[in-house]
């Protein structure tokens, strides 16, 4: 165990592809057991599968040895639906990484604030959603936000932003919600170091630094397709060869997820209140086509 960040056990909430990815960075860089927990088995199983595809592609590469993949493999225990929440009471951190809903994340910090010891952190993985109304949401009924121990539960409470995909992005954006601890933020960022990232601060406004500036971009990038300014292929290329960037916006909306775009969009424009922030017609009507990016087979592209 760390004495920085002191977690002897992690607990992740959702298999997707940002969950899995946290597990599989807890479990093989931070060497912490973790618990993972879906609602969905089919979820776990495509999760277990991709990442006993990294673990073996990193042994072929000699980037790490057989006996690191199997301890790591054998860190990650899956919690089924069955056995809930509750199976997660002793672990000294728990990190939730379910889709972009806020009524779905309070009912989580709900029950995690009902499970788990008063001492263990309490993050999220999200986006874009307030830190502070999800602290808020883990007050317990009968208590208030001033009292001691309404402080003691929304004080626990941090953002913990991941990349995608987690293996590979350096970075983990930490944000302060406006009743986090600095105890509760300082042994968040340790753990983020020991699972290998570096890490940035940002306060707690819709998108933080990263999607208050990456999702606007992309939603220009779709409005341009919309307008016929340019075909896909040509805004792409525009940013890939004239700008650097490893992928075009439009492929990056894709592999982001179509319909987590239009949430952090959002978020940013309801948060703001700014019309600069209006979702583009043509993301909204994607995402009501069921057109979600590469997880759902079909985006801008098709995969
Ligand atoms: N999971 C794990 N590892 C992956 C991966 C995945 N889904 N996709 C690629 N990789 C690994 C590959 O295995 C490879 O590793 P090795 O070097 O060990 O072989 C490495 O990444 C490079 O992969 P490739 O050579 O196949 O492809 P590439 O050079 O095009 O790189 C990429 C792929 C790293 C994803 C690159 O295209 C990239 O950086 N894209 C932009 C990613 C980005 O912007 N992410 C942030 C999204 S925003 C977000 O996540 C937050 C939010 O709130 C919306």
């Amino acid at each position: 165990m760390s004495a920085a960040h002191g977690i002897r056990t992690l607990g992740v909430l959702g298999a997707g592809q940002m969950g899995t990815g946290i597990a599989f960075v807890a479990a093989l860089r931070a060497k912490v057991p973790v618990l993972l927990h879906d609602r969905s088995q089919d979820q776990i199983t495509k999760g277990l599968a991709l990442m006993d595809k990294l673990l073996d592609k990193d042994v072929n590469k000699g980037k790490i040895q057989s006996i690191d993949a199997k301890e790591a493999r054998e860190r990650i225990r899956i919690i089924s639906s069955s056995e809930g929440v509750k199976a997660l009471r002793d672990v000294d951190m728990a990190i939730e990484a379910v889709s972009e809903n806020l009524s779905l994340k309070e009912k989580i910090f709900a029950s995690l604030t009902a499970e788990l010891n008063p001492g263990a952190i309490l993050a999220s993985n999200t986006s874009s959603i307030s830190i502070t109304k999800i602290a808020t949401s883990t007050i317990p009924q009968g208590s208030t936000a001033a009292s001691e121990e309404g402080k003691q539960s929304a004080g626990r409470v941090v953002g913990l932003h991941f990349f995608n995909p987690v293996p590979v992005m350096k970075l983990v954006e930490l944000i302060s919600a406006l009743q986090t601890t600095p105890e509760t933020l300082e042994r968040a960022r340790a753990f983020a170091i020991a699972c290998g990232k570096e890490v940035t601060v940002s306060k707690d406004v819709p998108g933080f630094v990263s999607n208050a500036l990456l999702m606007p971009f992309i939603n220009e990038a779709i409005m341009c397709l919309e307008k016929g300014t340019a075909t896909r292929d040509d805004i792409d290329t525009t940013l890939r060869l004239g700008m650097n960037h490893p992928m075009g916006p439009l492929q990056l909306a894709d592999f982001i997820g179509l319909d987590t775009c239009l949430a952090i969009q959002q978020t940013l424009y309801t948060g703001t209140g700014d019309s600069k922030y209006r979702p583009s017609i043509l993301l909204e009507r994607m995402v009501d086509a069921g057109w979600y990016g590469k997880k759902s087979g079909k985006g801008f592209y098709d995969y």
